[in-house]
């Protein structure tokens, strides 16, 4: 598996990879087409691709983030048919590096209750913060972990 930065090019990847992310609640944007043009434009969205049968395959994708002395991961996605391969915690391993080699000391990440996927980020090594925040009134975690 290779983890490449995405370009325009990888838009129709994208879109189809990020509605796997889709919730029914107010003002989800992170799977429309002008989200994931803006992101791939700011340079920190990588896609996760394999060579199957002598195809290309788009495995996931996460998107980074910097704020001072934290990286953070903005979106993380596995294609369904890919889950449960390791596929998930090789983007966060990507992220430690990613943010290390920017002179990061904390990585960031922040998911809404609705995945259910705290036991994923907990396996990975990120701490749950106390409490939840909101986004137009739908809950979401805080995790970090110190890298
Ligand atoms: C959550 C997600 C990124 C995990 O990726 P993945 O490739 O399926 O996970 P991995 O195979 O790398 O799993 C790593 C470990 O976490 C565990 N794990 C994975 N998903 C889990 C979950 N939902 N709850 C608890 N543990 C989980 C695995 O069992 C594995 O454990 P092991 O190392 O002891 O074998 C992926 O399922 C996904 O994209 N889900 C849909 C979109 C989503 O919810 N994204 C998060 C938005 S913030």
């Amino acid at each position: 598996m290779q983890i490449i930065q995405a370009g325009m090019e990888h838009c129709d990847n994208l879109l189809e990879l990020n509605k796997t992310l889709h919730l029914d609640i107010p003002k989800f944007k992170w799977d429309t087409g002008e989200y994931i043009t803006e992101e791939i434009s700011k340079g920190g969205c990588y896609i996760a691709k394999d060579t199957i049968r002598g195809k290309d395959k788009f495995l996931g994708s996460i998107s980074m983030k910097s704020y001072g002395n934290k990286g953070c991961i903005d979106k993380l996605i596995v294609d369904k048919n890919y889950q449960g391969k390791g596929v998930g915690k090789s983007l966060v391993n990507f992220a430690i590096d990613w943010s290390k080699a920017r002179g990061k000391n904390e990585l960031l990440i922040e998911s809404f209750c609705q995945y259910n996927v705290a036991g994923f980020y907990k396996n990975c090594g990120f701490e749950q913060d106390k409490g939840l925040i909101y986004y137009q009134g739908t809950p979401f975690y805080c995790f970090s972990m110190k890298i």
